[in-house]
């Protein structure tokens, strides 16, 4: 019997609406290397032998696949969920299929590998979720609270999100409308979701905010590579690295 194979989709197609720079956010720099680039370095810093599946504005396809070669690279659609669609279309081969955003550049091994090992042991559906730590209200439209949520059962779902191929294929097939997050759509055709301990620098850039505080931690990483007399690959906060 053969090793179950997995693919990587990273969606990469979005604007950066609310990031709010003139260029699409997985191309936006990040301490000398794209955002796309440290995203695609991670993935490999966990696995060199998947393959990975880039969905790029389709008028970004070259450029993306200079910037990352070892990826196969497609153009996305106008919502997330296209561009998953997009990046499943040439995935059929594949046995287990991880999304994982490109906006979440810095999430490190450990999480993929948390994740898949959940799928091979039989979850069809696993995501990332850490428990969330603010107090959370439900608020009406005029800004009254009409009640405080226990925040107790409550996780903040992150990415890589894996799948079996099928379960996955099958929750795209049935998409009526436009979801957040892919394990959400196999939710609504009734497949169990999994969830495994995330980890805080699996966040996603969405605002100027993040960007600074990726910056930041990406400039704190090199440091501690440059200060270091040989490089170090123990899986810690600042192990992986950008390829050039
Ligand atoms: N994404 C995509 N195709 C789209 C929209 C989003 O591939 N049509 C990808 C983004 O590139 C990102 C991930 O989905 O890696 C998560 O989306 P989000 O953080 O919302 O990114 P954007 O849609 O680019 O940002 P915004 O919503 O602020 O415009
Ligand atoms: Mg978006």
């Amino acid at each position: 019997m053969t090793a179950p194979t997995t693919r990587v989709i990273i969606p990469a197609a979005g604007s950066g609406t609310r990031l709010g720079l003139d260029q699409p956010k997985a191309f936006v720099d990040l301490g000398g290397s794209t955002i796309l680039e440290h995203c695609v370095a991670g993935v490999r810093d966990w696995s060199v032998d998947v393959e990975i599946v880039v969905v790029v504005p389709a008028d970004l396809v070259e450029r993306a696949a200079e910037l990352v070669p070892s990826a196969i690279v497609v153009a996305g659609g106008a919502h997330r969920s296209e561009s998953v669609r997009a990046g499943l279309a040439i995935s059929g081969d594949a046995d287990i299929v991880l999304v994982h955003d490109a906006a979440r550049p810095l999430t490190p091994p450990a999480v993929f590998r948390r994740v898949r090992d959940a799928v091979l042991s039989g979850h069809r559906a696993v995501v990332p979720g850490l428990p969330v730590a603010d107090t959370l209200k439900r608020v009406d439209n005029d800004g009254r609270v009409l009640d405080t949520v226990d925040r107790e059962p409550l996780r903040a779902v992150q990415t890589p999100q894996g799948f079996a191929r099928e379960a996955l294929a099958a929750a795209h097939a049935d998409d009526a409308g436009l979801a957040t997050d892919d394990a959400g759509l196999v939710e609504r055709i009734g497949i169990d979701v999994h969830v495994v301990v995330g980890d805080p620098l699996a966040f996603k850039i969405t605002t100027p905010w993040d960007l600074r505080v990726a910056r930041d931690l990406v400039a704190e990483r090199l440091r501690v590579a440059n200060t270091r007399p040989e490089s170090s690959s123990d899986g810690g906060v600042f192990s992986q690295g950008v390829r050039s």
